[in-house]
């Protein structure tokens, strides 16, 4: 009887341990700064709000930031760090060097945080806020942001160069790109409707129009206009990812996919004849369908490897670790 009872103690400690350990140190949560920071989304949303009304283009480039924090080793804030002796960060990676903005406006609004609140506001959850209330500033879908993320105390340029998809990747190598970090293709094809945004450069989309086939010759023969031919001339020349409306998130990429007129050759893979073609129809066909699954997909994104409990840090300057 003894022995019998005190195994079910074992047993019922180590079923505490488990849940209780494992709900502590991995999860997120909406209110995780309700009490610690009470005015924070307010605080954010304002910063986010003067940035867009300055420069609409700014709500792409924060929610860009978040996907390339979140795709290398989790959303832990490493793609805000600058270089220093010990390691060469991700801003220089192939995919952010000359590409990636923004980093000034997520100062600003981690400045104005800490004001609110000292060192309580991770630098990896401000730039999950921003992207909500870009994607929100900009006429998109609203979502409850799931917090508790720490900052990382290192960044790798290597992962983000391994990591972040490329505009020249073919479907399948996409689709591994999103199911290595636990998204499904579905999801892919709903989180990459944020190309109902910003801005890219010639040199993402050069040989898109000028080389390939599955794109409306009027389209391309526009897009030619601003984006010379030869590498290395008109390199950073910018064109709408969507051309019809680059400041509103609407549904309106994956119409514009339907019309062979995806800006870069990623966007066109979608919509090639092959597996993803009905998602697009469908997102195409309904805002609604379009904005479920992308608020899904940003949640399952932002719960990415976060660093909780007593991982990571807290960081003062998003640039920099304490
Ligand atoms: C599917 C794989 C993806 C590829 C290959 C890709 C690639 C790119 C490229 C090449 C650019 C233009 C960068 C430049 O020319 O400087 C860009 C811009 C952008 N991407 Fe993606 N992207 C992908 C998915 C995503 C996802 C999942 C998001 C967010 C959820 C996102 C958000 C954006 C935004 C908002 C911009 C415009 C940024 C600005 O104007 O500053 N992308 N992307």
């Amino acid at each position: 009887m003894a022995s019998f009872s005190s195994s079910l103690k074992a047993i019922l400690t180590l079923a505490f341990l488990v849940i209780f350990m494992g709900s502590s140190s991995a999860q997120l949560s909406t209110d995780f700064y309700s009490k610690s920071c009470p005015n924070l989304f307010s605080t954010v949303k304002s910063v986010v709000h003067s940035a867009i009304a300055k420069e609409a283009r700014m709500g792409a480039s924060l929610l860009r930031l978040f996907f390339h924090d979140c795709f290398v080793n989790g959303c832990d804030g490493s793609v805000l760090l600058d270089d220093t002796s010990s390691f060469t960060g991700e801003k220089r990676a192939a995919p952010n060097f000359n590409s990636a903005r923004g980093f000034n406006v997520v100062d600003d609004i981690k400045s104005a945080v800490e004001k609110a609140c000292p060192g309580v506001v991770s630098c990896a959850d401000v730039l999950a806020i921003a992207s909500r209330d870009s994607v929100v500033i900009l006429g998109g879908p609203n979502w409850n942001v799931k917090l508790g993320r720490r900052d990382a105390r290192t960044a790798s340029q290597g992962a983000a160069n391994n990591s972040i998809p490329r505009p020249t990747f073919n479907l399948n190598r996409l689709i591994s790109s999103f199911n290595a970090v636990g998204l499904s293709t579905k999801e892919m094809v709903a989180l990459a409707g944020a190309h109902t945004i910003g801005q890219a450069r010639c040199t993402n989309f050069r040989a898109r129009v000028y080389n390939e086939t599955n794109i409306d010759s009027s389209f391309a023969q526009r897009r030619r206009g601003n984006c010379p031919r030869t590498t290395g001339s008109g390199d950073n020349n910018l064109a709408p990812l969507d051309l019809q409306t680059p400041t509103a998130f609407d549904n309106n990429y994956y119409k514009n996919l339907i019309n062979r007129r995806g800006l870069l050759h990623s966007d066109q893979q979608f919509f090639n004849g092959g597996s993803t073609d009905s998602i697009v129809r469908s997102y195409s066909n309904s805002q609604g369908s379009f904005t479920s699954d992308f608020t899904a997909a940003m949640i399952k994104m932002g719960d990415i490897s976060p660093l909780t409990g007593s991982k990571g840090e807290i960081r003062k300057n998003c640039r920099k670790i304490n």
